[in-house]
């Protein structure tokens, strides 16, 4: 198969980890005969410095024209006083928008052996198995009236929630048809004791459960579930939510792995006239200018985004699932980078990413 990927590693520990992810990608090309033609692109920070604009045109072609995309983080603290409009950050909305990948997926596992990297306490974590699927290119993130203004000498803000039906249905069914092939429950997040557009958002989602007869659906209010996530994480299996709680809720997951190093997702939509998902694959972590440069940026997140890839835009399920076997056995083994507090000598980017190969044979 040909496999045609566009890279675009960003800012901070970006590029080590997308690095890696494809080292990985070819490893698995090599190993199954695929043809992989793999283009580079400029986005975030690096892409204002070099073009003036965190999300160049060329790169929106280029997104176009692949089959799919493997993006690393974007963000840097040099950017931290622009405005929403000027920031890196805003490269990262603005390709989502673009490819129009609406649904978020966001895995969160407790592996057995990383149970003691997490600071809970083990039986709290042992068992956890969750999807986050957070709405992408909708909701406060992307709502209008929006700005800093300023009226008879005093300033103000304003941030739009704002959700049509088609955009929670479409979201909704790609939610529900996961967990038709899990453990068939759905939890919805919401903030509906409150906010209208979440009373909006639950009634369209209780809606569009007729359909999925077979799926068990509840609702649960955001404050709680972040709550329920730390106390009793294996009640979930699938968790529906709107983009800002997605985003809020998936850095918690993190916890629950072992580290936010550790969580891949697939930015999914729109499909190609083949029926393959346009996709972008991004860990779901940030920039980390803490780390950035050290060689010891875990770059599991973004292997495992490569494994999503595969799966989603490709079909390639058992190359999907030889990444995921090899991450679990690195897992179990090691090399560990630092942030899951191995108990010899952490490991470097470049070593975890060479093991994950080896793992796959
Ligand atoms: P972050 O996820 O970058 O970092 C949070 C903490 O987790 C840091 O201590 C960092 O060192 C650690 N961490 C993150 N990824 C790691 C990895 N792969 N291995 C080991 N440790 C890792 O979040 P932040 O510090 O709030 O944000 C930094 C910048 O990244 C900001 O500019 C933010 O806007 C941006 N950001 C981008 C994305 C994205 O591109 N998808 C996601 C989140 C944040
Ligand atoms: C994420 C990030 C992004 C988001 C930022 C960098 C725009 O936090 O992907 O989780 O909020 O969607
Ligand atoms: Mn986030």
């Amino acid at each position: 198969m040909r496999l045609k990927v566009l890279v675009l590693g960003g800012d901070g520990i970006g590029p080590e980890v997308t690095a890696e992810a494809v080292r990985v990608l070819e490893h698995v090309a090599r190993r199954w005969g695929h043809e992989l033609e793999l283009m580079e692109g400029l986005i975030g920070g690096v892409a204002i410095r070099q073009k003036g604009h965190p999300l160049p045109e060329e790169t929106v072609r280029m997104a176009e024209q692949a089959d799919a995309t493997l993006l690393g983080a974007v963000g840097s603290p040099e950017f931290d006083d622009l405005p929403p409009d000027r920031r890196p950050e805003k490269g990262l909305l603005g390709i989502r928008k673009v490819l129009g990948v609406y649904a978020n997926l966001r895995p969160v596992k407790a592996y057995p052996s990383l149970l003691d990297a997490s600071p809970l306490k083990n039986e709290r974590v042992a068992g956890t198995d969750l999807i986050i699927v957070r709405e992408l290119t909708g909701g406060i993130y992307y709502g209008t009236p929006r700005g800093i203004f300023q009226s008879d000498g005093s300033e103000y803000a304003v941030n739009t929630e704002v959700y049509t039906r088609e955009e929670i249905e479409r979201v909704a069914r790609v939610a529900f048809e996961l967990a038709r092939q899990r453990r068939r429950k759905l939890t919805s997040v919401d903030k509906s004791n409150v906010l209208e557009v979440s009373q909006f958002w639950r009634r369209v989602v209780t809606t569009v459960a007729r359909e999925y007869p077979d799926v068990t659906l509840e609702h649960i209010l955001v404050d709680n579930c972040a709550m329920q996530l730390i106390l009793n994480p294996q009640r979930f299996d699938v968790l529906l939510t709107p983009n800002m709680f997605g985003d809020i809720l998936s850095d918690e997951g993190a916890v629950l792995a072992g580290s936010i190093g550790l969580l891949a997702s697939a930015s999914i939509g729109a499909r190609r006239p083949s029926g393959a998902w346009v996709g972008l694959y991004e860990p779901v972590h940030g920039s980390a200018p803490d780390i950035a440069g050290k060689g010891i940026a875990n770059p599991l997140a973004a292997i495992g985004s490569v494994a999503a890839m595969l799966q989603y835009s490709f079909g390639l399920r058992e190359e999907a699932a030889a990444i995921e076997r090899a991450i679990e056995t690195v897992l179990q083994s090691g090399p560990w980078t630092p942030d899951l507090r191995p108990p010899g000598r952490a490991a470097t980017t470049t070593e975890v990413g060479q093991a994950v190969c080896d793992a796959i044979g």
